[in-house]
């Protein structure tokens, strides 16, 4: 199959590359590269010893997605290609609802027109707001979300769903990621973003790598064993797995929305991943407790059945996994 994947040179469409070309796929990507380097399409060569098709270009502009589209047969796409940074997107609402939302009604303007209606969606757990139960199931309804990137990741669940009630051709694939840390295991692929983290585990790369002086663990008070908040980090080699599956499913499937939680079904807690970070990886991290951020919450975790029964996939890799491979990643940066 010829995939087009959009945002290929980011974290987790990088990974995703070396799965669908390590599963016989052509994969075209199409990144801006205004969040990734274009050494990650050599590195995803070195890695997989094949070639992915690479178009430098903005969604924005709608030729740029067309002209793919003339020059290639394209079977499905995953559509990874984003901006992402959740505080960003509160100083800069009109920069995310552009870019999220136009790119992708760029994409599926042009993909109606060439009747491709295989569609991988990148979607997050942040859809589901506040939530009742730390467990979160894909058949709860949403709530809004607390910031702007969150609610285009929303609105574009809407707009799918939209989509598919006007045209019931579609096989629409939406999958919500909760928290994924990680790198491939060659080192080689992983994330390392400019300047100064918001998320944790590339934070605890700067510690660790002396780059930024000390962790401040945000919250000891809540009612979590421990007192520090809990996620469900997922392996980033194990989410690009998933795409894979949903991928292979929607060339089976009759049309339909489909949706899944992609998570390992675990909540931990961030006092597990910094010990777990020092123990499997023999450094010792500078670390501090802090107040509380605002917006968190103390506890959610992925009910990941749904995805295991109908996409026969689970989340397979550790904790440990997840801290070595991170930081196998960043030593190779240095
Ligand atoms: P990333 O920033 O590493 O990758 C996104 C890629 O899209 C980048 O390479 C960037 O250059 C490219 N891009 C952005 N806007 C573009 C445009 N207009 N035209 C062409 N390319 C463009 O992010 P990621 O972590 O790999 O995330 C991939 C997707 O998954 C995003 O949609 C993100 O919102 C979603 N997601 C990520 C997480 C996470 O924790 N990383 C969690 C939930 C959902
Ligand atoms: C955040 C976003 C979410 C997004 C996800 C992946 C918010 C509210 N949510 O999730 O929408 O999909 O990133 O990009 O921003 N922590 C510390 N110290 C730090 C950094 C984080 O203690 O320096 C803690 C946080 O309090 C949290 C956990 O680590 O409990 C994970 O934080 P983070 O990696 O930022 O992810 P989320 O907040 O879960």
């Amino acid at each position: 199959m010829k995939i087009l994947v959009t945002g290929g040179l980011g974290y987790i469409g990088s990974h995703t590359c070396v799965e669908l070309l390590e599963n016989g796929n052509d994969v075209v990507v199409l990144d801006n590269l205004s969040n990734s380097k274009i050494e990650v399409k050599d590195n995803i060569y070195a890695i997989t010893g094949k070639m992915i098709q690479f178009y430098q270009g903005d969604m924005l502009d709608k030729d740029v997605i067309e002209d793919i589209f003339k020059q290639h047969k394209i079977d499905a796409v995953i559509h990874f290609a984003g901006l992402k940074a959740v505080g960003e997107s509160v100083k800069e609402p009109l920069l995310y609802y552009r870019n999220n939302l136009d790119s992708t009604l760029n994409l599926l303007e042009v993909m109606r027109k060439y009747d491709c209606k295989n569609l991988v969606f990148s979607s997050s757990a942040t859809v589901y707001g506040n939530q009742e139960s730390p467990r979160y199931v894909e058949t709860m309804e949403r709530k809004t979300p607390s910031s702007p990137y969150g609610k285009t990741k929303a609105m574009i669940e809407d707009i799918l769903e939209d989509i598919y009630a006007s045209d019931p051709a579609w096989k629409i694939f939406i999958l919500r990621y909760f928290n994924p840390i990680g790198a491939h295991e060659k080192g080689l692929i992983g994330e390392d973003p400019n300047g100064i983290p918001n998320n944790l585990m590339p934070y605890i790369l700067k510690v660790a790598s002396n780059e930024l002086e000390c962790l401040t663990i945000f919250g000891r008070d809540y009612d979590t064993p421990d007192g520090t908040c809990i996620r469900d980090y997922i392996h980033v080699v194990d989410l690009a797995k998933a795409h894979v599956k949903a991928l292979e499913k929607s060339f089976a499937v009759s049309p339909n929305v489909y949706t899944y939680n992609l998570g390992s079904g675990k909540g931990v807690s961030v006092s597990e991943i910094v010990t777990t970070f020092e123990r499997v990886n023999g450094v010792k991290l500078n670390y501090q407790y802090g107040p509380r951020r605002s917006g968190d919450l103390p506890k959610m975790f992925a009910d990941a059945t749904k995805a295991f029964a109908e996409l026969n996939w689970k989340a397979e890799k550790t904790i440990e996994d997840m801290c070595r491979d991170a930081w196998n990643f960043k030593l190779g940066q240095k």
